[in-house]
């Protein structure tokens, strides 16, 4: 099989990024040229266990390349960790004849796809299961880059540069949080783009004496330079053990007294959260959101099944678990269980491609504070 015209389910789920409404645009559209029915899943898994499915045409998806969100809704559906859950979502998709589903999300959600398929417990489900990596901490394993990540960057360096500002103006320090969960990803990239003088991130494995002492001694040595630079940027990510506040404290606490003819010797915070999270994708994630949508669809179509699409792979694959995608040479696809043993590499710090982000972020890091 499988060109023939069959039904698409596409549901999104976990944490919204943007680039997710561009996936199903971009889904919706090429099936429906295909001559496939497409269904829209309402609020992820838990949409699908309580059947809530819509079909989508193409004025539903007109226009929305440009929002961030979703327009599926989405929801974090704890209980399809119990087997009767994921035993209803499969009895929606026999009934419904679902011939494929997309699964637009992150780590949990693309685990819940697997759960959802996994062969020991799908029995005769026809439904091919296709994922697309889609989070703004890029902590998924086996892909380059997640949907949302390059517009989350692009928020936070906006927000440095903004707090660089009052951070000059004041000669103060900033230590600004951004979101990433357990993954450094984003605290790291974004701070090399913000120029900032000093990275925090929770693969570093420091502790708290550690953490403090790396951030007292790049304030010292930002101010000890001649002509020095009269702001300090920190980015800290989520995932680094010790609380914001608690650090600001702990750094103000051993730099009290010492002088410094300009700066008042503040330190202030501020958490970008949720902000990180939202607003339209960029360029690069319209982009990315397509072509991995896209090679997903074509996947179903071609009759592949527990697979992610992946956008250049950070690392060589065993070709047992990867191949390129015929549809377009900076894609790949991935089988699934591989995506999720590689993310927990990623998360337990033992993959190779995390030691390399650590290491070269030690490396470096009395190069930032120059
Ligand atoms: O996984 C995306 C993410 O934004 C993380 O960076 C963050 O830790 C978490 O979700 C926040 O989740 P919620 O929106 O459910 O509070």
């Amino acid at each position: 099989m499988t060109d023939s015209a069959g039904r698409l389910a596409i549901l999104t789920s976990g944490g919204d990024s943007p680039g997710m409404n561009a996936a199903i645009r971009v889904a919706t559209l090429f099936a429906l040229a295909r001559g496939w029915t497409v269904l829209g899943v309402s609020d992820g898994y838990r949409g699908l266990v309580d059947r809530r499915l819509s079909p989508l045409t193409p004025e539903d998806v007109s226009g929305i390349i440009r929002e961030g969100g979703t327009i599926l809704g989405s929801a974090r559906c704890l209980d399809f960790h119990e087997r009767s859950t994921r035993d209803a979502a499969r009895a929606c998709l026999r009934e419904l004849c679902v011939d494929g589903l997309l699964v637009i999300g992150g780590n949990g959600s693309l685990a819940g796809a697997a759960a959802l398929s996994d062969p020991r417990e799908a029995g005769d489900l026809a439904t091919r299961v296709i994922g697309v990596p889609a989070s703004i901490d890029n902590d998924i394993g086996m892909t380059g880059l997640a949907l949302g990540v390059d517009t989350a960057m692009n928020t936070i360096v906006e927000a440095c540069d903004k707090i660089s500002d009052t951070a000059s103006a004041l000669h103060r320090t900033f230590i600004i949080e951004v979101m990433g969960r357990s993954c450094g990803y984003l605290a790291m990239t974004s701070a090399i783009a913000s120029g900032a003088d000093s990275i925090l991130f929770p693969e570093a494995g420091r502790s708290e004496e550690e953490i403090v002492a790396a951030v007292v001694r790049t304030i010292r040595a930002v101010r000890a330079r001649p002509g020095h630079r009269n702001r300090v940027l920190v980015i800290k990510a989520e995932g680094v053990g010790v609380p914001t506040e608690r650090l600001k404290s702990l750094v103000d606490a051993q730099l009290r007294g010492e002088s410094d003819e300009r700066a008042s010797v503040e330190t202030r915070v501020t958490v970008l959260g949720h902000v990180v999270r939202g607003g339209r994708p960029s360029a690069f994630d319209r982009l990315l959101a397509s072509r991995l949508a896209h090679v997903a669809v074509r996947a179903v179509l071609a009759g592949e099944h527990r697979r992610m699409a992946a956008w250049m792979l950070p690392m060589e694959p065993p070709a047992a678990v990867a191949h390129r995608s015929a549809d377009d040479p900076y894609c790949w696809l991935v089988d699934l269980d591989a995506v999720l043993a590689e993310t927990e590499r990623m998360l337990s710090g033992t993959s190779p491609l995390v030691q390399w982000r650590a290491r070269v972020l030690a490396e470096i890091e009395d190069v930032l504070s120059l």
